[in-house]
């Protein structure tokens, strides 16, 4: 399984999330490749930004080597999936789709949670965000892993 993780800056939220579905599938041995990538690009080449990699370390897990990079039309044919952080960079991303099949791969990243939050808030002007965020992508990575167990 090939996951992308998508959000506006690809410096915050989607490398945590990048983060956290990577070191759980290689928990489980499952031998799945996630990445991710930004709608914008004005952060290409960064490194994720020091607060993500401080909550990320703070629960074990190292995002340091991670590089922002810019979403392009080809990474619909290199993924399986695709997931984005909120409502604003799923229909950034479905505009560049090409076919019926590039539609399909794009979801919600929170959609296989309970409740009735579907965006995960852009933490980027907000210190105490980054907590937060993290604890709603430990949940969504989570539920995906069920889900997906499950076959669903
Ligand atoms: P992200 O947060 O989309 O979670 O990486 C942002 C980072 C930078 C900017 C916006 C959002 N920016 O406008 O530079």
């Amino acid at each position: 399984m090939k996951i992308l993780m998508v959000c506006l800056g690809n410096i915050c939220r989607s490398p945590l999330a990048e983060g956290i579905l990577q070191a759980r599938a290689d928990a489980l041995g499952l031998g799945w490749q996630i990445d991710s990538a930004g709608t914008g690009a004005w952060h290409t080449g960064e490194q994720p930004d020091p607060r993500s990699q401080a909550v990320a370390r703070r629960y074990g897990i190292d995002i340091s080597s991670q590089r922002a990079r810019q979403f392009k039309e080809g990474d619909f044919d290199r993924f399986d999936l695709i997931f984005a952080m909120d409502q604003s960079n799923h229909d950034n991303i479905v505009r560049l789709a090409r076919s019926k099949t590039d539609r399909e791969k794009v979801h919600l990243i929170m959609q296989f949670t309970d409740g009735d939050v579907r965006d995960v808030p852009d933490p980027y002007w907000d210190d105490q965000g980054f907590e937060q965020v993290y604890q709603m992508l430990n949940k969504a990575c989570d539920r995906l892993l069920e889900k997906t167990a499950q076959g669903v």
